[in-house]
């Protein structure tokens, strides 16, 4: 399949600094959740509803190796936090032996348009939600269904998410999901403060039940045991941070992943301007120091840190999204899938209700919401967006996805955050340095497509609706003193 001609929005170019500080403004949106506003960034690029199954069949024609990702919209209480899809609790139990079959017929769906028998898995995640609140015999039916309708890779791994509550009232159900062949895990655990924790709505019992979970969790046999840690609460200082890190510790995970809050779309979104990207940068140092002392490696930049040698820690889907770009097909309420010239997202992303994913489905219907036909800027910038997950863009697959160097494709941004000292060449790969991450925010922005650029120029801080003033010219424009990075 051919890619989309870009726009003309998308053949700007503007001044590098001019992104680079237009990045640091909107560092609440500049960062790997990519693209920034599709409804008005990519809108060209959108496919007609009738076009869907046709448009999804050429673009996954030639590809025989993918990713895996199946969303389960579940969990016991609603974190304030949160920006994942799901639905209202007190609708679970309504819905869930629904929620499953819908699954499976998404799966046909695609296996009658895809020719998905012949692809290749190198990574299944079951994420959510929370996939371990649903029942065993469920989660057994997605993972027969994945055996029954792809090849897997010798080795793949399949990861899966739970919360410590379910790991301590459930240990049977934990034990019986690594029967069924999940050799990865995942736990929130967030903070370890119980008054943050009641504030952000987070069922949280008080440090001794996660130790509690983490047993269970050892005994059903995962040897790939990760924990999620976030930062960049808004009451939440560096000092609450450190201790939260240090008691992780205890835990003895194999593998800590680093989030920092995404205010966009969450109950806290308002809270957002209480927290600076000097806090931020402060945090993530502190949290890089003390894990590397404690054992745990990850380059600058990089989210998640393991003890295992040679074990970069994500799972193997999320580890060929970041290093190789992999395409991935997403299925269940708002999952979003990649090929490499299109993007989709399911139903379900914004109005959080399974209706809509279900009536499309029973029409017979790929359960999209929006599908995007890219061209190849669009397709890199969003390579790229996702490299940043491990600070850093191998070269080498980037070529080989796209058939130009990076350096060729980008040599005034590669100069910039080169002169800048934000990146390096380390091995393969571009990386950030130390400096650079703090910069983080405005580093990745300057490798979106130029509209997403345009937006970012253009838009006040904040969340509210944006609509350009005129889509074909943007007027960059200069802001906020007080960058320390010299001119
Ligand atoms: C889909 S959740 C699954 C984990 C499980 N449901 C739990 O909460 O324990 C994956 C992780 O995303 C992170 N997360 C949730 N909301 C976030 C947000 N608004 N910004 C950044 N990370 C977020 C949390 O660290 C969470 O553990
Ligand atoms: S953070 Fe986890 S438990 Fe909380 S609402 Fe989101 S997915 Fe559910």
């Amino acid at each position: 399949m051919k890619w989309h001609q870009p726009t003309s929005a998308d053949q700007q170019a503007y001044p590098p600094r001019q992104i680079f500080k237009a990045g640091l403004r909107h560092h609440h949106l500049a960062n790997t959740a990519y693209p920034i506003n599709h409804n008005w960034t990519m809108k060209d690029y959108r496919v007609s509803r009738a076009d869907y199954k046709t448009v999804t069949a050429r673009a996954w024609q030639d590809i025989a190796e993918m990713g895996l990702y199946v969303h389960i919209p579940f969990c016991q209480a609603r974190c304030n936090f949160c920006e994942y899809t799901v639905i209202d609790p007190a609708e679970n139990e309504r819905w869930e032996d629904i929620y499953f079959d819908l699954l499976l017929q998404e799966f046909e769906q695609y296996s009658q348009s895809l020719t998905i028998r012949k692809k290749t898995l190198i990574g299944f995640d079951i994420g959510g939600g929370t996939p371990a609140l649903a029942k065993v015999e469920n989660i057994a039916r997605v993972v027969e269904a994945a055996r029954t309708y792809f090849q897997w890779q010798p080795g793949m791994e399949i990861s899966l998410e739970t919360t410590p509550l379910i790991a301590i009232r459930q240990p049977e159900k934990i034990a019986a999901l690594y029967r069924l062949g999940i050799e990865r895990i995942s736990m929130g655990v967030q903070i370890t403060q119980l008054s943050l924790a009641q504030r952000l709505g987070r069922q949280y019992k008080g440090f001794d039940s996660l130790l509690e979970a983490v047993r269970n969790i050892r005994a059903a046999g995962f040897k790939k045991f990760n924990i999620d840690l976030m930062y960049g609460f808004a009451g939440q200082s560096v000092a609450d941070w450190r201790d939260s890190l240090a008691k992780s510790l205890e835990l003895e995970p194999d593998y800590i992943t680093l989030y920092q809050m995404r205010y966009k779309g969450t109950r806290l979104q308002s809270q957002a301007a209480q927290v600076s990207k000097e806090t931020i940068a402060t945090m993530y140092h502190a949290a890089w120091k003390l894990l590397n002392q404690a054992g745990y490696q990850a380059p600058p930049g990089k989210n998640t840190f393991s003890r295992l040698p040679g074990d970069v820690g994500t799972s193997n889907y999320l580890t060929n999204r970041v290093i190789k770009g992999t395409p991935y097909l997403g299925l269940g309420l708002g999952a979003q899938s990649y090929s490499h010239q299109t993007l989709a997202y399911n139903q379900g992303a914004a109005a959080k209700q399974i209706a809509p994913y279900q009536k499309a489905l029973a029409a017979g219907q790929l359960p999209l919401q929006d599908l995007y036909h890219l061209p190849r800027v669009v397709s890199m910038a969003k390579m790229i967006a996702v490299s940043f997950y491990f600070g850093e863009i191998n070269r080498t697959y980037f070529e080989q996805k796209f058939g130009v160097t990076l350096e060729a494709q980008y040599p005034v941004a590669i100069d910039f955050v080169l002169s800048e000292g934000l990146m390096e060449y380390r091995g393969d790969c571009l990386s950030l340095t130390p400096q650079g991450v703090s910069y983080y925010n405005g580093v990745i922005a300057l490798f979106y497509a130029p509209a997403v650029q345009q937006h970012l120029l253009e838009r006040p801080v904040g969340f509210g609706k944006w609509k350009p003033a005129q889509t074909q010219q943007a007027q960059p424009r200069d802001v906020g003193p007080g960058l320390k990075i010299a001119a």
